[in-house]
């Protein structure tokens, strides 16, 4: 059997029942000085850390009991300065299923940001109450901002169109578990490559890996912008090729990441109402593709995958949003230096 032809190691894993204890290796692997790090964008983690997250991860994934009581004691703090589900409720589920304990606010208004708090000080206040933060915030750069205010770990939860670091690592843990590695690997990237920050993150993170080939499939207006072709791809010696029709590029793919028309980053709603649904995945473009192509979207979605493509075996994006929430519990217990069964590492 192929590569092409094997089954999907991930979801099955991901949803099937805990097959029992691990084996019982260390799921560290020498990357324990995570150790205190902030994590503003997929950058600040290497290759072989990425690799030991994505361990430990999968053993979570394989034996969730075993970590259940690792963060006993400790607390994390998710300020949102903007809307989200899946990010804020997975980093409190993360924390909540590691047996920590959670705080937080999920809109500024909530906090004395309100007032006209500054940032620095809402993070030195928050920080001298927790032990790690995840922040949302509109403004690209916040992340950076606060984590030079911060005595604890701060965790970009997404700055602006900036970055989104977790969902890559999302992203990321949701391809290795499905296609069992990155390398070699055909990823076409559709909708909103020009606001769309998951997209930025994941074609950064991507092009860190051999013989990956991006197509990028958007309408002129929504095109990846000049610095990640510039500083991304032309540096790394990535491939690459922009195509106008989703059915155009569809057969090639291994991996086809749908994204929102992100609707809050344009300034002209005419502009918004005229581009929102450039690309919409449903039956009949599914027919034109792999066997084995994985979908994926870091969701919310508005129209651009249909409802239909739910049911179809190569729709991962649901799994991808479990998967979420344990690259967030691997990241947190990187952060904090905890290794599995409770111990320590400096
Ligand atoms: N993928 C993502 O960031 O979703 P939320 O906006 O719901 O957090």
């Amino acid at each position: 059997m192929n590569e092409r032809n094997a089954p999907s190691r991930g979801l099955a894993g991901l949803f099937g029942r805990g097959r029992g204890r691990a084996s019982g290796g260390n799921a560290d692997d020498g990357s324990a000085m995570l150790k205190g790090r902030h994590i503003i964008e997929p950058g600040n983690l290497s290759l072989p850390e990425l690799d030991g997250l994505f361990d430990l991860a999968e053993s979570i994934v394989k034996d969730p009991a075993r970590y259940s009581e690792v963060c006993r004691g400790k607390i994390l703090a998710t300020l949102f300065f903007e809307p989200s589900t899946r990010t804020r409720l997975s980093f409190e589920a993360a924390m909540l299923r590691l047996g920590g304990s959670t705080l937080g606010f999920a809109e500024p208004g909530a906090s004395s940001t309100a007032k006209g708090e500054s940032l620095a000080d809402t993070i030195r206040t928050v920080s001298s109450y927790v032990d790690v933060i995840a922040m949302r915030n509109p403004k690209e750069g916040a992340a950076h901002l606060a984590s030079q205010y911060s005595s604890v770990p701060v965790i970009n939860a997404g700055d602006g169109g900036h970055h989104h670091p977790t969902q890559t690592l999302t992203d990321l843990l949701t391809i290795r578990s499905i296609k069992g590695r990155f390398d070699g690997l055909t990823v076409g990237l559709c909708g909103d490559l020009k606001f769309g920050r998951t997209v930025h993150s994941l074609a950064k993170a991507m092009s860190r890996y051999p013989n990956v080939r991006f197509v990028l499939i958007s309408p002129p207006e929504l095109e990846i912008p000049d610095y990640i072709i510039a500083k991304v791809f032309k540096p790394s010696g990535v491939q690459y090729t922009q195509v106008r029709r989703l059915e155009e590029a569809i057969g090639d793919l291994d991996i086809l990441y749908m994204t929102r028309v992100q609707k809050e980053r344009f300034f002209n709603e005419q502009d918004y109402v005229r581009l929102k649904d450039s690309y919409i995945l449903d039956a009949e473009k599914m027919r034109l593709a792999r066997p084995d192509l994985c979908v994926l979207h870091p969701l919310p979605r508005v129209n651009e995958i249909a409802p239909e493509v739910d049911a179809d075996p190569r729709a991962a994006y649901f799994a991808q949003v479990r998967y979420g929430m344990f690259a967030r519990m691997a990241l947190i217990m990187k952060l904090l230096g905890i290794v599995e069964g409770g111990g320590k590492k400096g």
